[in-house]
């Protein structure tokens, strides 16, 4: 098992079935309303990349965790799952297209995916805060749900998301679009590291260093989902082209320009791979996933 021979495309599919089953496990459709039941599937199954859970399901195994946490990173993915909602809603970014798949509200009406945004939401902390998935110390799960609500809060993707609503049509600025980004997405990613190497029970040199992994990788996400926008195709991304422009979103071409946003996310990439250089091998998935990251076109 040299380096050369981890196949990400592989890791990948191993730990999304893993996720979508326990997805798939998850929900009681006897007592949720059948409309709310089928649209939170619905998203859920509708094709993500998996990229939060799969990060911190990976971030867990370069720690040396060995148990099985698939239903913790889930959680993760049930707050991406939430947010795509809402972002999606005529209220906000008005997007008809998520997943490859026309979006929630369209389906379902607005009330449904405002609802089945606030269900996946609280229902992830139902799941974070069970130890019994997995045996964990219930003092390391609340460290983990402490770094997963700041992020996903008004300290972290909510905040951003306000800016970047209140952003729309004002003047490029660099300082306001590198906080959007940070808070709408990096913190999120940031998170879903951390939050893996938290339940490993690390020590504090290690989660420093996933952290600034976790937060250069996320920033540079969100700068080549904006990139995207420009120069990607709707059919691969599964949403449409054209929609920040169509906005008059602060996005990092329109401040710096598109070649300089691409060397900024090259930048970050590398500092993430220096970062976690000392975890070896076993960092494998961690720094093929941040490559990926920059390659991607969907
Ligand atoms: C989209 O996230 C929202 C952003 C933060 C850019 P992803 O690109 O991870 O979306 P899915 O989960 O694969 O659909
Ligand atoms: C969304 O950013 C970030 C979230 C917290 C959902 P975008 O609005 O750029 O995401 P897409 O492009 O619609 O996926
Ligand atoms: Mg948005
Ligand atoms: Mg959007
Ligand atoms: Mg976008």
């Amino acid at each position: 098992m040299g380096i050369m021979s981890f196949d990400l495309k592989k890791y990948i599919a191993q730990k999304r079935k893993d996720i979508d089953e326990f997805i798939n496990s998850y929900f009681n459709p006897s007592i949720i309303p059948s409309i709310l039941h089928d649209s939170v599937l619905y998203s859920l199954t509708a094709g993500g990349k998996r990229l939060r859970p799969i990060l911190c399901i990976a971030s867990y195994e370069a720690c040396d965790g060995n148990k099985n946490i698939v239903p913790y990173a889930t959680a993760i993915e049930f707050i991406h799952t939430y947010s795509l909602i809402h972002d999606d809603l005529p209220a906000m970014d008005n997007d008809d297209l998520r997943r490859g798949k026309p979006t929630n509200h369209k389906v379902f009406g607005e009330g449904i995916a405002i609802l089945a945004g606030d269900g996946l939401l609280t229902e992830a902390f139902t799941i974070l805060a069970n130890p019994e998935y997995a045996d964990i110390n219930p003092k390391t799960l609340l460290k983990v749900i402490y770094e997963i609500s700041k992020a996903a809060g008004l300290r972290g993707m909510v905040a951003g998301q306000a800016y970047d609503l209140i952003s729309e049509g004002k003047e490029p600025d660099e300082k306001i679009v590198e906080f959007i980004h940070v808070y709408k997405t990096a913190a999120m990613i940031k998170a879903s590291v951390k939050s893996g190497a938290i339940l490993a029970e690390v020590s504090e040199e290690k989660l420093h260093r996933l952290e600034t992994y976790g937060h250069s990788i996320g920033l540079a996400f969100q700068i080549i989902d904006d990139i995207l926008d420009i120069e990607g195709t709707t059919e691969e991304m599964g949403k449409p082209k054209g929609s920040d422009i169509e906005r008059g979103k602060m996005t990092y071409p329109r401040v710096f320009g598109i070649e300089n946003s691409k060397n900024q996310a090259k930048r970050l990439i590398e500092k993430a791979l220096q970062e976690i250089e000392i975890f070896g091998e076993k960092a494998e998935p961690l720094r093929e996933i941040a490559k990926f990251i920059i390659t991607r076109t969907k």
